[in-house]
């Protein structure tokens, strides 16, 4: 029986301890989130035809272009290619998370569609092997990406992960307190921060050393915390990973003025998310003061959004025949 089409749909993520030092392999917690992009996969005309709320237009997939937005779904297709002959494809992408602001929207676009057209073309895929082609598209837009992004959009739930290593599942309640993030107003290029990152530290390395030495014991100190539900502790241990991450110069005037304001209004602990030199703000509040820290922090921010873990990675929304 051949499908008429396939939806599929994978998580956001935000990282709640050691972005950036993930890079360089410390130990990093992200969070699989309830805000996900999804695919829809039918027959189409010719080539792949992207339409996506996204990109500006329509992007005509050429499988022999490296550059940009379309080098990173040519890498999708070229791995899919290994096992199947890619037909005339209409690809549809909608996506509940923002490009650019540190929320894993392309990660997850990567991970929806790769497992769209799989389910499409009849093709057995397993998660691992979705991560790992959500990785090579990564790769095309973000240079060395850590892996975690692709990992947590695939599995979801909570995740602390190690690069080269893998990642161990969190078992946390999270019923006590809400994610809060707030967007600077600032897109982020992690590109151009990573690289930033990697040649200050290549300029100091025997100040930076123990610096990601302490960001991958935070993890780890966090991990335990979570799994206690001693969120005083996460909070705390937020805070320090902020401080890290001002050290490593992603944090803006902008970021450090929301993660204070959060902080003032009674969140637990507040840092920058993702890439950071914009994007957004991550804060840990206590369920019953989520009212009043949204009060306080809208003037700040055009965007604010609370969101919840999501144990749901990678999903087939549908098919249709
Ligand atoms: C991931 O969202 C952000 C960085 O840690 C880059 C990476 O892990 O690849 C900055």
């Amino acid at each position: 029986m051949k499908l008429r089409q396939v939806t599929s749909s994978a998580p956001g993520k935000v990282i709640l301890i050691g972005e950036h030092f993930v890079v360089e392999r410390e130990p990093a917690i992200a969070l699989a989130i309830d805000k996900r992009v999804y695919v829809t996969v039918r027959k189409g005309v010719k080539g792949v035809r992207i339409h996506s709320s996204c990109y500006e237009g329509e992007v005509d997939l050429d499988l022999n272009e490296v550059e940009g937005v379309k080098g990173y779904f040519r890498a999708i297709f070229n791995s899919l290619a290994e096992y199947r002959e890619i037909p005339p494809l209409e690809i549809t992408i909608r996506s509940e998370i923002p490009p650019r602001y540190g929320m894993g929207s392309s990660a997850a676009t990567a991970v929806a569609l790769t497992r769209a057209v799989a389910a499409f073309l009849g093709m057995e895929l397993d998660k691992e092997e979705i991560a790992k082609i959500a990785y090579e598209a990564e790769r095309m837009v973000h240079g060395s990406p850590s892996g975690i992004d692709n990992t947590v959009s695939t599995y979801g739930g909570a995740i602390i992960f190690r690069r080269g290593e893998g990642f161990l599942r969190l078992n946390v309640d999270f019923s006590p307190v809400a994610l809060l993030v707030a967007y600077s107003g600032v897109p982020k290029c992690t590109k151009d921060l990573v690289s930033k990152v990697k040649e200050l530290k290549g300029r100091y390395p025997t100040i930076f050393e123990p610096l990601y030495h302490t960001a991958g014991r935070l993890a780890i100190e966090a991990a335990r915390a979570l799994e206690e539900g001693d969120f005083t502790a996460v909070g705390e241990l937020m805070n320090i990973n902020q401080g890290l991450l001002s050290a490593l110069g992603v944090s803006t005037l902008r970021l450090e003025t929301l993660v204070h304001k959060f902080r003032e209004a009674g969140a637990l602990g507040a840092k920058l998310t993702g890439a950071g030199g914009g994007g957004c703000v991550l804060a840990l509040v206590p369920r019953e003061r989520v009212e009043k820290v949204l009060m306080a922090i809208k003037p700040y921010s055009e965007w604010i959004a609370q969101v919840e873990v999501c144990e749901t990675g990678v999903k087939v929304e549908g098919e249709g025949v």
